[in-house]
């Protein structure tokens, strides 16, 4: 059940999978497993793994154009250590963002809670001015979002719009599900209608439907926006949305600390929780 959202342990395993979608004619984004990071050397660890990751990607020549990039966590690069925190996660991910630079490519920082976001949006807003394309995520579970995609609608602004993954109290987010929704398509309008690169990461059908007809109704080209989705998640949309000319990067996990993502996708959908006990049943 797991190895249907991981690619594995290795960065070997994620280079296999980036290999086959890239075959397939998708881009990826990979993710090394973790979150949290308690100590210094831990942080600078996973840094390390990133840049290790890059030159792989580099040397097997998917890095070009782009095509495979790489997404951070802030916490897994210092952010929420008690002592320098923002400073340590800085210069990790400058780190990562030279290594992606060599190789062609760039670098997404994810969003984590909402305890994160005002950091993690003056990092990415101070690191742009030497690595512009370095994306960053909104999420349309937050009330502040809209303001936030006004904010980053920019001339090179890569930003990937999610529905977000975490809980946050009443006065931060939208309680609803149709709020989050509709929140999600006021954002991807401002998005859609800016001059940055936005990256819908949503598999919600009516929610894809919405941005094909608004890129349409405006004219925006297939090449300057893409639809992102989750490794195993809804892949026969993302082979239908490639085969109609849009561009559809995959997030791809990989490594041993996996269980806070597997448990977040396991969360967003009841039939997942029942598939996973009823595979565990019947290894009894
Ligand atoms: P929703 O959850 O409403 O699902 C719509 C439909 O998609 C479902 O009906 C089902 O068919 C399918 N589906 C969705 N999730 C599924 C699952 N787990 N298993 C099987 N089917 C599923 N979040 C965040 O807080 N910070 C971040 O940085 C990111 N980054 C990110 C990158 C990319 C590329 C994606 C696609 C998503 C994220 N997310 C994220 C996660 C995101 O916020 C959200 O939790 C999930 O994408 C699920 O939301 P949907 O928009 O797919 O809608």
């Amino acid at each position: 059940m797991v190895t249907r959202f991981v690619a594995g342990e290795t960065a070997a395993g994620a280079l296999a999978v980036a290999q086959r979608l890239l075959a397939d004619g998708l881009s990826v984004s990979i993710d090394y497993l973790g979150e949290d990071t308690v100590d210094p050397e831990q942080a600078a660890g996973v840094a390390s793994e990133y840049v290790a990751l890059l030159d792989l990607l580099s040397a097997a020549g998917l890095t070009a154009g782009g095509r495979a990039e790489v997404s951070v966590k802030p916490t897994a690069v210092g952010l929420g250590l008690p002592e320098h925190g923002e400073k340590t996660a800085a210069e990790n991910i400058v780190r990562i963002c030279r290594a992606a630079k060599a190789a062609g490519t760039t670098v997404t920082v994810d969003m984590e809670d909402h305890t994160r976001v005002e950091a993690t949006l003056r990092l990415v807003g101070e690191l742009r001015a030497d690595f512009p394309d370095l994306g960053c995520v909104i999420q349309s579970y937050l009330r502040r979002s809209p303001g936030d995609c006004e904010a980053l609608a920019v001339p090179g602004s890569r930003v990937r719009l999610c529905k977000g993954a975490y809980r946050a109290p009443d006065g931060f987010a939208l309680a609803a599900r149709s709020e989050v929704d509709r929140n999600f398509a006021r954002c991807l309008r401002i998005l859609l209608d800016g001059p940055g690169y936005p990256m819908l990461a949503t598999h919600d059908p009516r929610l894809v439907a919405i941005a094909k007809s608004r890129a349409a109704t405006i004219g925006r080209e297939p090449s300057s926006f893409e639809y992102q989705m989750l490794y195993g998640i809804r892949t026969d949309e993302q082979a239908a949305l490639a085969a109609e000319g849009a561009q559809v990067r995959v997030y791809v996990p990989y490594g041993s600390d996996w269980y806070a993502y597997f448990m977040r996708r396991l969360a967003e959908r009841p039939a997942n929780l029942m598939f996973f006990l009823r595979a565990l049943a019947s290894r009894r």
